[in-house]
């Protein structure tokens, strides 16, 4: 179920729980007068008794068999119109959606109108909304065989507008963050799918599936390709697995290839044991989101196609599972990656760098004006930001500052970190051109600094250390616990800009 649109001359049958906006300091809107007295009267009650203030998050429910719209009215606190920005909103729509839940309400009536101010406009405001929808509710329930999973009964929302005339912007900006929306929960889904299933192999058919269905190119490169194209960063990290490694290439948009190329690469290990080098055990169940990165590539693929961006589009994406079954690679081992650098591998656990160094240079193929990395690259990345921001860092300030803008206006935050040559020191090889490590400081700066061996000259390129953002440990406001998809959101805005 999703959003649906009601003009609030309409009459209509009494729903489940109908809601407003009170911003700081404004008192209950004043919309609310007309389409529901009783509770105008009860919210302004209680906010000349100072029980509510219209404080951010800030909630009042009251009922009253008398209420035309619902017994059951819900005024949300929406803070200063000044301070109002779309992040409010997001937070809003999702405690709406979730309260609606608890409450096991079946229909829910919002007057949209009141929550419109600033940079929130009734369009956004109905997009948000049908976005937050599908995210706050979602949960990865699949291998939950008891209780009611999925079997959650659906809420039908409605937007009541006191606005007259088309609805028609309304419902076009609905249907993308729908989109964004659907992008974002293919990424959570593959995500949280565990090692045992989602291996390489998995992750290029549910690549391939998805292309189909948006109708766009899908290629698969397997151990024979890569072997004959000498990829073998991404061949020394498979090879401790029983399952083979791949490059998946997706293309959308060919046709507009002459405004200039974007590629998409992202990381995807399925599993992350660290090879020889193994991991501690604490924690390590979470190393199936170590291709967080690649799902979000193919998220976002999905999203640029259903919104028929009009933009050559090409997601690469590594895959290997990084493990110690046949002949896993040993510390000390020396490779020659893909561009002919040869990397002497000091620790087996720094494994993403060596699969993303391939791809990146492989991008040189498709000449690209904008090359940018995701990956859950460094433990150093969720140390520094926790779960708050993405670690960014990129050779184009120009591009570096987009995404930054981008990640403002979706709230997935970016935060610059420097990549000076000064860097450069601590991953100089001696048996060797390169170390697939950079010591014990600066971790996730060095990484970078290893990938940017990697970029095809005069490339525009940035790099997103997604390792503390793609993961939450105890759920937010807009996801359950466990996967985020985050980046989805952040590209879709940053292509569409
Ligand atoms: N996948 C990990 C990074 C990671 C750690 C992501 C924790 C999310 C949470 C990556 O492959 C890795 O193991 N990196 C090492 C690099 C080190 C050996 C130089 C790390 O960060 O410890
Ligand atoms: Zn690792
Ligand atoms: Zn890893």
């Amino acid at each position: 179920m999703s959003l649906v649109l009601i003009p609030s001359s309409e009459k209509k049958v009494r729903a489940d729980l109908f809601v407003a906006a009170c911003f700081e300091k404004e008192g209950p809107a004043r919309e609310l007068r007309t389409l529901e007295p009783a509770a105008y009267e009860a919210s302004q009650q209680a906010v000349s008794k100072g029980r509510f203030d219209g404080k951010p998050a800030q909630q009042l429910m009251t009922y009253n068999p008398d209420y035309t719209q619902a017994h059951e009215f819900f005024l949300v606190g929406m803070g200063p119109k000044k301070d109002y920005r779309k992040m409010c909103f997001r937070k809003a729509a999702s405690e709406i959606v979730r309260k609606a839940r608890a409450i096991k309400a079946k229909t829910v009536r919002i007057a949209l109108e009141t929550f419109v101010s600033g940079e929130v406009t009734l369009a956004e405001a109905a997009g948000i909304f049908a976005e937050m929808e599908k995210l706050a509710l979602y949960e990865f329930d699949r291998y939950r065989t008891q209780g009611e999973n999925g079997k959650k009964a659906d809420i039908r929302f409605e937007a009541f507008l006191a606005r007259k005339g088309s609805l028609a912007s309304l419902d076009k900006k609905i249907a993308a963050h729908l989109a964004i929306a659907e992008g974002v929960i293919r990424a959570r889904d593959l995500i949280n799918e565990p090692g045992n299933v989602l291996h390489p192999q998995q992750l290029a058919k549910e690549a391939r599936e998805m292309a189909r269905k948006k109708k766009i190119h899908c290629e698969v490169f397997g151990k024979a390709e890569l072997e004959k194209l000498k990829m073998n960063g991404i061949l020394a990290v498979g090879q401790g697995s029983t399952v083979p490694p791949a490059l998946i290439i997706l293309e959308y948009g060919k046709a507009y290839q002459s405004k200039g190329t974007v590629c998409l690469v992202g990381k995807g290990v399925t599993f992350d044991t660290g090879g020889i080098s193994i991991k501690p055990s604490k924690d390590m169940e979470k190393m199936k989101y170590d291709m967080s990165g690649a799902a979000t590539v193919i998220g976002t693929l999905g999203v640029v196609a259903d919104l028929g961006l009009k933009r050559h589009v090409v997601g690469l994406v590594p895959t290997a599972e990084n493990s110690v079954a046949e002949d896993p690679q040993r510390p000390g081992d020396i490779i020659t990656m893909y561009n002919g650098k040869t990397v002497e591998v000091i620790n087996t656990d720094a494994e993403g760098r060596l699969i993303l160094g391939d791809a990146l240079s492989y991008s040189a193929k498709y000449k690209p004006k904008m090359l940018i990395d995701l990956a859950t690259l460094t433990g150093m990345c969720l140390y520094t930001f926790a779960d708050k921001a993405i670690g960014l860092m990129g050779n184009d300030e120009n591009l570096v500052q987009k995404i930054i803008q981008a990640g403002e206006a979706t709230g997935e935050r970016c935060w610059q970190l420097p990549i000076w040559e000064d860097y450069r020191e601590f991953i100089k090889g001696y048996h060797s051109d390169l170390l697939n490590v950079g010591g014990p400081y600066g971790g996730t700066i060095t990484a970078a600094m290893f990938l940017k061996e990697f970029i095809p000259e005069k490339t525009a390129w940035a790099h997103l250390d997604i390792a503390g953002t793609a993961w939450s440990n105890s759920g937010r406001f807009d996801c359950a616990k466990g996967a985020t998809g985050v980046g989805v959101r952040l590209l879709t805005e940053l292509l569409s800009r």
